[in-house]
């Protein structure tokens, strides 16, 4: 699959099949997270691997959504702002770094014939009790990674391109 099919087809899946991730391919889309590119070539993320039915029950109590825990995996991505470059204006971009780290392991995913689903929506405080995330240390997203067990049709709701780019100026 190229690049652009794997972005064309790619949709957010929220059924998972019981079949385990292979570690080889675990492992790949890891990969593709740690070579993305970051700020400064910062590299502040850090990648939590959860797999254990107790570790996955407690971090659901983050985000409360039952499907959430069907997943054979759940890739909890964090960043240390320590570590991470500012802007000129001081703004910190850790939370891109780590978007791009996501993002990238996201489409290695769906090229692997695994489903993920971007998830934003939890509770920071309680998922870094559920994982024994340092003080100190964000969470910034996470995602299941899976065999789907639903099948979605390609993108389709997007605005136009004509809605949202500008040439020149604004
Ligand atoms: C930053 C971000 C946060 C998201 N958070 C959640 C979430 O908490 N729960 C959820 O079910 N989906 C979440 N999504 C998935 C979006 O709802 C989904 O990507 C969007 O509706 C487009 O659908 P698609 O991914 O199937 O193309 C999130 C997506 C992004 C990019």
């Amino acid at each position: 699959m190229d690049v652009f099919e794997a972005v064309r087809t790619r949709r957010s899946i929220r059924r998972y099949e019981e079949r385990p991730v292979e570690e080889e391919k675990l492992q790949r889309v890891l990969e593709a997270g740690r070579l993305s590119p970051s700020a400064a070539n910062r590299q502040p993320w850090h990648f939590i691997v959860v797999r254990e039915a107790s570790a996955k029950e407690r971090l659901r109590s983050s985000y409360g959504e039952e499907w959430f825990a069907g997943a054979p995996v759940i890739i909890v991505v964090c960043a240390d702002p320590s570590l991470a470059w500012r802007r000129r204006d001081g703004e910190e971009v850790w939370k891109i770094d780590a978007a791009i780290a996501l993002q990238t392991m996201v489409l290695c995913a769906w090229d692997e014939g695994l489903g993920t689903c971007w998830i934003c929506a939890f509770d920071e405080k309680a998922a870094k009790e559920a994982l024994g995330i340092p003080n100190g240390i964000r969470v910034v997203a996470m995602t299941p990674l899976g065999y789907p067990a639903e099948r979605k049709e390609p993108v389709t709701q997007r605005k136009r391109l004509n809605e949202i780019v500008h040439y020149e100026r604004w």
